[in-house]
Parts: structure tokens; sequence; C-alpha cells
């Protein structure tokens, strides 16, 4: 054991599931002793995913419920610099840049399921929302050389699940030239688009509003559709593909409310990552007949493997990539305004707050 050198600092607990203001926040946090496994690390930077929103509000209708879990701290995705190890770590030093990975202890390939979301950072075990966390190493590696804490704090959850949905499906990697069709502006998909972008991939999106639309070009998007403006993009995305032969990966966040268009735009033996709900419940029926004529691949998927995430830091370094953030940066007094900003979606990838003051 040793003992933690920090003084009394900052962070966000979950106290309820009443939703953003049943968060706590706590000015006078301590850190007694770090166990041998233990990593203790100075946080600099947190963001946002929409798991976090239902973390803080009990659950998502239909998809997961969620007991209250009060004095745990909240997030999920974080940077910093670690400060001290415990006896037995021996996978990071003192002054390490590390990230954090959503689940531990289990081994470096093991594919995340739903039954193990439970045990995921901030919901399950203490999160990122603070000024210091201890961590087991296993929810940690080591941050990209290339990004600031900000930038490197997106990567966990969206970015992970994002690299997870184009690069690990073996024989079915993402690459240059192929066409990746994204949807709205949210962390998983602008992450994706990058992504695609970084290995030279054509990218179509589709968003909500002209404003994003004008970001998602700014990035390197090819041509965006808005879903609001034309809820079957399906067909109009297709045309845009050369030949109208139809998309080679699409990222679908939506679920029921935009699968049955994914399926529509798809190439024949396309991979739509099916991995969110986003769009929320709908009557509408996936068209299976789509299913057929076009013959794909839906791949549910969790996450990613903590060796993925490895890969991944690895992607960013060599590509030089460089994570899209909201226009607005967060103090760590304003994490509730973060949320609502979340919440609203009028965010642009990803939401961060730097925790440092
Ligand atoms: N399977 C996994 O492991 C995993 C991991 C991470 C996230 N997820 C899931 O993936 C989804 C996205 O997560 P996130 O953190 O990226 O969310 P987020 O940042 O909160 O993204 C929200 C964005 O989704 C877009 N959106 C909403 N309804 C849409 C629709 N009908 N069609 C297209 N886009 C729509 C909007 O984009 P515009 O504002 O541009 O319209 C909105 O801003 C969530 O359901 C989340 O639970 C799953």
């Amino acid at each position: 054991m040793a003992a933690a050198e920090t003084q009394r600092f900052k962070q966000w607990q979950l106290s309820t599931t009443r939703g953003i203001d049943g968060l706590k926040f706590v000015e006078d946090a301590s850190i007694g002793q770090v166990g041998d496994e233990d990593v203790l690390v100075e946080m600099h930077a947190a963001s946002l995913n929409f798991m976090d929103l239902f973390v803080a509000k009990g659950g998502h209708p239909g998809m997961i419920e969620l007991q209250a879990n009060p004095g745990l701290i909240t997030g999920c995705d974080g940077s910093g610099i670690v400060k001290t190890v415990g006896a037995a770590v021996n996978s990071f030093e003192p002054g390490d840049r590390v990230v954090t990975h959503l689940i531990g202890r289990i081994p470096d390939d093991a594919k995340i399921d739903f039954t193990m979301v439970g045990s995921s950072l901030g919901m399950g075990t203490n999160g990122t929302l603070s000024q210091y966390g201890t961590f087991h190493p296993s929810n940690l590696v080591h941050a990209p050389q290339n990004l600031s804490f900000e930038q490197a704090a997106t990567l966990p959850c969206s970015g992970l699940t994002a690299y997870n949905a184009l690069f690990g499906l073996s024989g079915r990697q993402v690459q240059k030239n192929q066409w990746v069709l994204v949807q709205g502006t949210g962390g998983v998909s602008v992450a994706a688009l990058q992504i695609a972008l970084a290995v030279g991939a054509h990218v179509v999106a589709t968003t909500s509003s002209a404003e994003k639309a004008a970001k998602l070009k700014d990035l390197g998007v090819e041509r965006v559709l808005n879903y609001r403006e034309t809820p079957e993009w399906g067909v109009p995305a297709r045309a845009l593909t050369p030949g109208n032969i139809g998309f080679d990966h699409i990222v679908d966040v939506g679920g029921d409310a935009t699968l049955g268009e994914s399926v529509k735009a798809i190439r024949t033996d396309g991979v739509i990552s099916t991995l969110g709900l986003v769009g929320g419940p709908t009557d509408k029926q996936v068209p299976m007949m789509a299913v057929l004529n076009n013959a794909c691949i839906v791949r549910g998927l969790v996450a990613g493997t903590r060796q993925q995430m490895r890969d991944f830091v690895a992607l960013v370094e060599e590509k030089g990539m460089k994570p899209a953030l909201d226009d607005v940066v967060f103090g760590i007094e304003e994490a509730r305004k973060a949320y609502r900003r979340q919440e609203r979606q009028q965010h642009f990838s990803k939401v961060v707050i730097k925790l440092q003051d």
C-alpha cells in the first residue's frame, strides 16, 4: 500500500436515479490509500456518452434498467497522468499519460457483452468525473502521444466502439476508397467518420441540422443528408455511391428508427454495425426483403476489447488523428450543464469536461 498524496479535491457522484439534478457535487473528496493493485491518476479531462445520461436516469426504456448506486463516481471516459502505482502494478509508472477502458479485470482480448456493462466505469465501478481517481490497471491504457488530455478523453467508449465497428470484424476492416455511412453527429458517429477518413474511405453522413452539416463537411464528409427532411434516406444515400452499389460499412446508432434505412443503403456483403438506439422506439419494421436483396451482414457489438483500445491508440498516432471536440468545453463545476447539452443533443462529437481548476 502507498499513501496517496492528494489534498481534498472535487468529484461528481451518483446519488439517485432522478436524472441530471440527482448528480452530487463533492468538493472535499479524498483518497486514503492506494492499494497494491491500484493506479492513482490525476485526471485532466472527461467526456460524456449517451450512456452517462441513462446511468444518471436509472436506465434507458426497453434497453437497460439500473439500480441507484449512491456514492459511485460518475463518468466512463477520461484521461490523466499517473501519480502513484501500487506495489503489484508493473504496466504503468508515475508520469504516464493514460486513458480509461470501460471494463476492467477481464483478459485483454475478452469481448464485452451486455452482461458486463453493469460493471463499467461510472456505472458499477468508480468513474472519471473526479480530479483524482484510483483505477485497476486493466481499466487503463497508455494515451496517444499526439493528443491533448481533452482530445484523448474522447477515445474510450464512443471512439473504441467506432473503432470496433470499422475494424473489429476479421476480414472486413474498413479500407481506402470504400464507402462508409455514419448517422448523426454524436460521439460514436464522428469518431467513426474520422477513422474512416483517416484510412482514405469516402464518408456520407446524416444529421438533423444545417449547422451540423457544415461541421461534417469541414471534417471531410463528402455528402450529408438531413434525416428530418428525408426520413427515408436509405435509397437516396445509396444513390451517392458509385454505380448505386451501396455502402461497404454503415455505423448504425439509431437502432429501430434507422436500421430499415441502413439495409436499403448497404451493398451486397457490406457490414451494418448496429450498436445504439438513439433514434428511440418506432413502429417501423425493418424491410427484410432489403436484407435479402443486399445480402448484408448486420453485426451487433458492445464497445471493444482492451487490445482493440490499444490498437485504436496506435492508429490515432500513426494517422495523426485529432478527435473533433464540441464547441464548448466545460469546467468540473459545470458538469450538470455539460450533461444537459448532451441530453438536448446540442453537441457535435463529444462533450468534454476539464477536470483540473
Ligand atoms: N454498443 C455500444 O457499445 C455502444 C457504445 C457507445 C454508444 N452506444 C450507443 O450508440 C448511440 C450513440 O451514442 P453516442 O454516445 O454517440 O450518443 P450522442 O453523442 O448522445 O449522440 C446523439 C446524436 O445522435 C443523433 N441522432 C439522434 N437521433 C437520430 C436519428 N434518428 N438518426 C440519426 N442520428 C440520430 C443526433 O445527431 P444530430 O444532432 O447530428 O442529428 C444526436 O446529436 C447511443 O444509443 C448509445 O447508447 C453503444
